[in-house]
């Protein structure tokens, strides 16, 4: 099946930023979330971001034309009449398993489903569905609009027409992606990465280097753009929080279990941009605090 037209659950820093890039290929996009004021955030900011992508030349249409594609409404209904839906909510499997349940009884039998969870079992939640054969993750990176890695994800019934459904969307909204052929919690991408991240904070909490000198190093030592602190502010310090926390839970290695000074953090609310403190302090206009 060609995605001509995608239906987004939750309408954060992920379920934004996927509305924009279908919208930038061309797709339709009805984009929902239960916050009215989460909904009207995000049209604000994938407007911004469009029009920046706009005036560098990155995108061939202006500006109207990709906003005219995105539809922002308050229930699923529309889902029935969309050709893939992604949901981007709070990590929650209760949550998750409660939208996939109410997706399938409005979704057409042909449509296709997809969660952008970092680490809950694709297998978990289509099963809540009565088509798990059309169910699979596709995990894109923050920020959306510019990371161009998207990894997509069979659970156990996933078909193999599903992933390479998932495939062919992936590219055709101009990213690359990752197959990812096992249902295993923090994927590829992350299940590499926790492990060094996890080494990174437990340096600054021993006191062997500052968050601002590991991510100098990692950016002008290792060619990252960002490093592993400036990164994990904007994801979230709860999301990697939860996602270390269910490689741990299930692969019961050690190596994957959150530090002590990022479990302490989440408790205290320090969860990064989104809170204006997380590794680095932030001004209301989102700039750092030097
Ligand atoms: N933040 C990241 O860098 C990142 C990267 C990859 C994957 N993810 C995953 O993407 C998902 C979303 O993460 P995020 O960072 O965008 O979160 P977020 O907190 O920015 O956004 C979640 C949105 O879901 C909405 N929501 C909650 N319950 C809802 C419901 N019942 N119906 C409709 N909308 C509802 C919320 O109002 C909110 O706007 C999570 O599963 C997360 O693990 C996040």
């Amino acid at each position: 099946m060609t995605v001509k037209s995608v239906f987004v659950v939750g309408s954060g820093l992920m379920g934004g930023g996927i509305a924009q890039v279908c919208a930038q290929a061309g797709m339709n996009v009805c984009i929902t979330d239960k916050s009215e004021e989460a909904l009207k955030k995000s049209l604000d900011n994938i407007s911004w971001s469009v029009g920046k992508f706009a005036e560098k030349g990155k995108i061939s249409e202006d500006k109207d034309t990709v906003m005219g594609r995105i539809q922002t409404v308050s229930d699923m209904n529309p889902a029935k009449d969309a050709d893939l839906v992604i949901e981007a909510v709070f990590e929650n499997l209760e949550l998750k398993q409660q939208i996939f349940s109410e997706l399938d009884s409005v979704c057409d039998a042909d449509t296709l489903m997809a969660s952008n969870t970092s680490a809950i079992p694709i297998t978990e939640l289509a099963a809540m569905t009565s088509r798990p054969e059309k169910v699979m993750g596709i995990h894109f990176f923050s920020p959306v609009p510019m990371m161009m890695a998207v990894e997509v994800v069979k659970g156990l019934s996933t078909t193999d027409d599903t992933a390479e459904a998932g495939r062919r969307f992936v590219e055709a909204i101009g990213k690359e992606p990752i197959m990812v052929n096992r249902d295993v919690a923090g994927f590829v991408i992350n299940r590499i990465n926790f492990p060094s991240t996890i080494e990174a904070m437990n340096l600054v909490e021993q006191g062997v280097a500052t968050c601002e000198d590991i991510d100098k190093g990692l950016r002008l030592g290792s060619g990252r753009r960002m490093g592993i602190f400036e990164t994990g502010d904007m994801v979230g310090l709860d999301v990697t929080y939860g996602a270390m926390m269910a490689c741990y839970q299930e692969t019961g290695d050690p190596r994957f279990y959150p530090p002590l000074l990022l479990r302490r953090k989440v408790k205290a609310g320090h969860l990064g941009r989104k809170t204006g403190k997380g590794w680095y302090e932030y001004n209301p206009d989102g700039s750092r605090k030097q």
